[in-house]
């Protein structure tokens, strides 16, 4: 029997068109870039089903792409990654998510989606994935919000628990209509557009963290703090695990693969500090490497970082 944690993520694909700029352009500005454009695999959900698959977990996506060849192009890439793709459906009536990415000099990004498929996720697909009876359900809110909704009570009832990395941003999102969480966690930004506080100073956090916890139950608040590392709570007890330095070429898909990596810890080892130690060297590894997919690293590249 196998010992690994089984992982059904409900949640987007899309290719990313990559553009490198020297600075990213003000309202009205064009600047010319270096080097070449590229597509490179991306999408939230995908990003974090691949790093849960190189980092150790049996790991189900649950998603929609478009009959359209990148749809085929991210299909064989999961299909690669040794993820279970049978609760991956093809849309013949909306094109495969796309999101196009602008990247600066000091490896920041500004990201726009076409959501594309990824909004037709549906309930029959979710259905069936959750009866295969993951050790955890683990979502990001680029998908439609009734898929979101209906994924999280399903899972719940099921006696699963549910991580939510909040990305990107919804203030509008209905989260009263979700059940207990195991685990929410924005970022940032993310932070200060659903609280209206920017997660500054350890008393920002603080203060942030409760009204999370106003607008969504959840076990364990976990707020990424970008290349400072990140602060969690369970507004019993707190604290701040720091990330590790690195020179960063391109933060894309950090947060992905931060979340994915502390919840799989977090479910192998039961110790949230362990899991935010963890999940800040994956980040750390991801933001200096280059594109989205490609940079998220292996069990044995983590182990390799800790030494
Ligand atoms: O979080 C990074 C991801 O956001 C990119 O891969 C892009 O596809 C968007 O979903």
């Amino acid at each position: 029997m196998s010992m690994k944690k089984k992982i059904l993520v409900v949640s987007s694909a899309n290719m990313d068109f990559v553009m490198d700029a020297p600075y990213i352009p003000a309202a009205g500005e064009t600047v010319i870039c270096r080097g070449s454009y590229k597509y490179v695999p991306g999408g939230k959900g995908a990003n974090s089903a691949v790093a849960f698959a190189r980092l150790g977990a049996d790991c189900a996506f649950c998603t929609r792409l478009g009959a359209d060849g990148n749809g085929n192009a991210l299909y064989d890439v999961y299909n690669n990654e040794g993820i279970d793709v049978s609760h991956i459906r093809r849309d013949p009536e909306a094109p495969t998510g796309l999101a196009a990415i602008m990247v600066g000099d000091d490896g920041n990004n500004r990201i726009m989606v076409y959501p594309g498929a990824n909004m037709r996720i549906d309930n029959e697909q979710i259905l069936e994935a959750v009866a295969e009876k993951p050790d955890a359900l683990y979502m990001q809110l680029e998908i439609s919000r009734e898929a979101v909704v209906f994924a999280a009570n399903a899972a719940h009832e099921a006696g699963i628990p549910v991580f939510i990395d909040a990305g990107p941003a919804d203030p509008e999102f209905p989260f009263d209509r979700l059940p207990e969480l195991e685990v929410f966690s924005p970022n940032e930004s993310e932070t200060e557009i659903l609280t209206g506080i920017f997660p500054e100073s350890p008393e920002d956090c603080t203060n942030a963290a409760k009204k999370l916890a106003k607008l969504v139950a959840a076990r364990y608040y976990v707020i990424k703090l970008g290349s400072r590392g990140c602060y969690v709570t369970d507004l019993d007890r707190e604290f701040f695990s720091p990330s590790f330095k690195t020179r960063a070429v391109d933060t894309t898909a950090a947060g992905d693969s931060f979340t994915a990596a502390l919840t799989l810890e977090y479910l192998r080892s039961g110790d949230m500090e362990k899991a935010a130690r963890y999940a800040n060297a994956v980040g750390s590894i991801v933001v200096g490497r280059p594109g989205a997919m490609p940079s998220i690293p292996t069990a044995d590249e983590v182990s390799a970082f800790f030494k």
